[in-house]
């Protein structure tokens, strides 16, 4: 079929190089003319792993093009994605501005000649956003176009969204039309999944209501570390007891510094709006955003009680992505860690495998120096702090770590470490919701 895709970031130029790899005929349409040149001469603006190979293959496969003209790819293409930003504004609503002027600009693309399209919302949207860019389709396109919305939402997640396109758990889909439905059907009949057939506005709502589920698993398990600091107990251990629990399930119980990213905190700001919008107000997430920004403040407090004063101490952070596998920084909370210490007068020196640029156009400002290794950045430091959970951070050799550091101190923000590692290597290990490990206590 020929697809086109509206907007070449994380999930756009992802969607639409997984559908040219299924064999669909795809053309990816973004209005920044470098972003496309870039990407037309094989340059990634985003690391995502096996991206880079799998656009490479698709282009010369003749399979996948980029461009910036949005009315040619909407004519020549039966189905068109929108996977335009939806950034949040101040009071947790969501900006829908880039969704109202693509949808605009496809209805000034549409003639009653080129015959059917289905435009569908592919961008994380509140409830009743298909209903709208229909509105705005109708008004602006010329009389007698023949077209439909549909909400498709994509659950991919960085650092692995390649193979979490291919091989979804599920393929929702939105459409209030048989007609629609069938031929997204069609889109999606090369993938093995499960495809969830329901109304527009049950899709949109799947959409917000899986990240703020996710996000409150996130935010439990962390209340839960805060009482296990407490009480002397392990998280660790009791998000395995109850992860066994088939209802409940291990994944996304991860204790850390908690959510951040482009997709959590924004949505679960939007659900939460969209809620009091419509005299229905989840207070429940209200908690969840609570408790995330609690589980940093808690885990500075505990580097300021262990170094007592920060003021020109020089602490290392391994980390400056929202997560591994990335270089996007956007809400990270590793960044959020570092202003905060750099506030404080504390020397920073961090290192990120991949988040490198970003992180330091991140922290412009700050006193702040980005090492190009993960050892050097460590020299002389009187904490180790890790911010991100990067494999190659637990595979770290910790001695070689403590022969470098000035202090044998780390605190993992992640629980990526082998605490009885650090204590071999000889550091005291701090960590979330479980005990301090030090060497004497061996
Ligand atoms: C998230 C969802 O997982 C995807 O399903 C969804 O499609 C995507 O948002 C989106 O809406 O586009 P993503 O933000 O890429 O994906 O990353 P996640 O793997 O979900 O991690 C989000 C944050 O939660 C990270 O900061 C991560 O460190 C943190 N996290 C995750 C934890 O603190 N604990 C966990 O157990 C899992």
């Amino acid at each position: 079929m020929n697809l086109a895709i509206i907007g070449t970031g994380y999930v756009g130029l992802t969607t639409g190089t997984c559908f040219a790899e299924v064999g669909h005929h795809v053309v990816c349409v973004d209005n920044d003319e470098a972003k496309v040149q870039a990407l037309q001469q094989g340059q990634m603006p985003i690391y995502e792993p096996d991206l880079e190979e799998m656009i490479v293959a698709n282009v010369s496969a003749g399979r996948l093009s980029f461009t910036t003209d949005l009315a040619s790819a909407v004519r020549e293409c039966e189905i068109v994605f929108i996977a335009v930003p939806t950034p949040p504004h101040e009071d947790g609503s969501v900006d829908l501005s880039y969704i109202e002027g693509v949808s605009r600009e496809i209805a000034d693309a549409l003639t009653p000649e080129i015959g059917y399209r289905i435009v569908v919302d592919k961008s994380t949207v509140p409830v009743s956003t298909g209903v709208k860019v229909y509105q705005v389709i109708e008004r602006y396109a010329n009389k007698g176009v023949d077209v439909d919305v549909v909400s498709n939402p994509e659950f991919l997640r960085e650092g692995c969204a390649v193979h979490d396109l291919l091989n979804p758990d599920r393929i929702v889909i939105g459409a209030d039309s048989q007609r629609a439905m069938d031929m997204m059907k069609r889109v999606y009949q090369p993938f093995s999944a499960p495809i969830v057939e329901v109304d527009l506005a049950s899709a949109e709502l799947i959409k917000h209501a899986a990240n703020s589920f996710l996000a409150l698993k996130i935010s439990y398990i962390n209340a839960v570390s805060a009482v296990c600091e407490k009480a002397g107990a392990d998280v660790e251990l009791v998000a395995m007891g109850i992860g066994l629990d088939k209802r409940i399930s291990r994944h996304f119980l991860n204790a850390g510094l908690g959510y951040g990213g482009s997709c959590f905190p924004k949505d679960v700001k939007g659900f939460i709006n969209v809620s009091e919008q419509l005299g229905a107000p989840l207070e429940l997430l209200r908690e969840v955003e609570r408790v995330n920004k609690a589980q940093l403040e808690r885990f500075l407090s505990r580097i300021r009680k262990k170094l007592w004063v920060l003021r020109k101490k020089k602490i290392a952070v391994w980390g400056l992505a929202f997560k591994q596998n990335t270089d996007d920084v956007r809400e990270s909370v590793a960044i959020k860690l570092i202003r905060r210490l750099c506030e404080e007068g504390a020397r920073v020196v961090a290192y990120d495998p991949k988040a490198a640029v970003t992180g330091a156009r991140a922290l412009e400002g700050c006193n702040v120096t980005i090492a190009d290794d993960m050892y050097e950045c460590v020299r002389d430091a009187e904490v180790l702090v890790v911010a991100t959970e990067w494999k190659q951070f637990a595979m770290a050799n910790l001695v070689k770590v403590r022969e470098l550091m000035r202090l044998p101190i780390i605190f993992d923000g992640r629980n990526i470490l082998h605490g009885d590692n650090a204590v071999h290597a000889g550091f005291e290990y701090h960590s979330i919701g479980r005990k301090t490990l030090r060497p004497d206590s061996e």
